[in-house]
């Protein structure tokens, strides 16, 4: 076992120990006997019995964070979708609680798709996303028989229109409209302003001029409008901004064409806690400006209020995640800093070098400790950017150790990677005191298996 390493701060009242970190962790998670425990399963042993790097998910956290979405979005409205983006993170096992939670499913690719079809997931239920799909593609959402295709150019709607009038069918179509909003996060997704590669801005009347190929096209159900405006938001003003604009380009198509949107889907978007400032506003907050808001925009100019869909990803998953690494070297460098080196890193946490993300760390077999030293956790692979959180405040680490990256449920294995061709490590769904693996580590045997000899 290797002895602790680093400076360590000097002791100051305010020293966070795991248990401060609660806002960032899954909601069943405790600190019992020193150690980190979470779904009634203590991460240390966990991670000693399915080895490390590990992802673990807290099933209650999932379903109690859709129920919140489908309870206060319903609040205000009974005719509201709650369709969970699965590019958040997708699992047939996560798929399963989302249909059991009564959700729908954004999918945004044909492989995204094949899981929600494996998963048994209700087709119907089914909002497919996307700035360019392939033919194929589209044709997988017909064969299927998808709920709603949201289109996103002039090509895909008459591709679309091509197709389905050739299978005899109507599709259902949301027409995505860029509202021109800036929302207040990340510039890499952000998503709603006018220059994106998403959607039909409504500058020199390209979303309208969509919204009436749709109605005119065969083969094409024109149901009603979409929007994102980008992702990690805290602000909710964002989303009301947006929505004043939607409705008003609601009004806009029923002057011009007559026609009712009967469907708007707002995105998703909610930001979340990665750090202890983080201070997100809640489900219900969103719900009420975000369903509310239509109804007041709606009402404003007399339209009928129409059926709504709200998308979260992150808010769904993030905090039920944690990702358990094995301490392997501490570094220290004298004056500059103390790297401390897990069995992982950007294979399995892009964000960190892609976003600059900022993520909160602890030691799970010393959760009680206070995080006395200031550490960057830093991955394996062969690039100086590979840091999983930096400037980690973190208890004295020692080789061996578990490390615990908080709130990694989201947008980490479904972004991962198998640069040096590191084996993607698996996940396991904790609940009531019980584990199980819903994805299994990949083998040596997995990284080859694509190989033509
Ligand atoms: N709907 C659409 C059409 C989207 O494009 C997205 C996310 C969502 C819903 C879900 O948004 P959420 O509730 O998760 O914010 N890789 C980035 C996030 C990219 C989000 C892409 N679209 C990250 O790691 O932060």
């Amino acid at each position: 076992m290797g002895k602790p390493s680093a400076p360590r701060l000097p002791a100051t009242p305010d020293l966070k120990t795991g248990a401060d970190l609660m806002s960032v962790l899954p909601m069943t998670a405790e600190v019992k006997d020193g150690h980190l425990w979470i779904g009634g399963v203590d991460t240390v042993e966990l991670a000693r019995e399915a080895g490390t790097a590990l992802y673990v998910m807290d099933e209650a956290t999932i379903r109690h964070q859709l129920s919140e979405y489908v309870k206060w979005t319903r609040f205000h409205w009974p005719l509201v979708d709650t369709v969970y983006a699965g590019k958040a993170f997708m699992s047939l096992a996560m798929l399963k609680i989302v249909a059991e939670e009564g959700c729908c499913l954004d999918v945004s690719s044909g492989g995204e798709l094949a899981f929600a079809r494996r998963a048994d997931f209700p087709m119907e239920r089914i909002y497919v996303h996307g700035n360019n799909k392939t033919p194929v593609e589209l044709a997988e959402c017909l064969d299927a028989g998808v709920g709603r295709i949201v289109v996103d150019s002039f090509e895909e709607l008459d591709r679309l229109s091509a197709m389905a009038s050739k299978r005899g069918v109507s599709q259902k179509v949301l027409v995505r409209v860029t509202p021109g909003v800036e929302a207040d996060t990340h510039d890499f997704i952000m998503t709603g302003a006018e220059d994106s590669k998403f959607g039909f801005g409504r500058n020199q009347g390209l979303a309208l001029k969509a919204v009436k190929r749709a109605i005119e096209l065969p083969g094409i159900d024109f149901d009603g409008l979409h929007m994102h405006i980008g992702s990690q938001i805290f602000a909710l003003h964002s989303f009301a901004m947006a929505i004043e604009v939607i409705v008003d380009f609601m009004r806009e198509i029923h002057a011009e064409t007559g026609v009712e949107v009967r469907m708007l889907d707002t995105g998703g978007g909610l930001g979340i806690a990665y750090g202890i400032p983080d201070e997100p506003s809640t489900i219900k907050d969103y719900g009420k400006v975000v369903v509310d808001g239509i109804k007041a925009e709606c009402e404003k100019y007399g339209l009928v209020v129409p059926s709504m869909a709200v998308e979260p990803g992150r808010s769904i998953v993030a905090n039920a995640g944690v990702t358990l690494y094995t301490v392997g070297s501490i570094k220290e460098i004298p004056n500059i800093r103390t790297y401390v080196a897990v069995d992982g890193g950007m294979s399995d946490n892009i964000r960190t070098s892609l976003y600059g993300a900022h993520y909160e760390a602890l030691l799970a077999n010393k959760a009680d400790q206070p995080r006395e030293m200031v550490a960057t956790v830093a991955g394996k692979h062969c690039e100086s950017g590979d840091i999983v959180v930096n400037d980690a405040p973190l208890q004295c680490p020692a080789v061996d150790d578990i490390l615990c990256v908080c709130a990694t449920g989201a947008y980490c294995q479904s972004m991962s990677s198998n640069y040096n061709k590191q084996v993607r490590p698996g996940v396991v769904f904790v609940r009531d005191g019980e584990w199980r693996f819903v994805i299994r580590r990949e083998t040596y045997a997995d990284l080859m298996k694509c190989e033509v000899e």
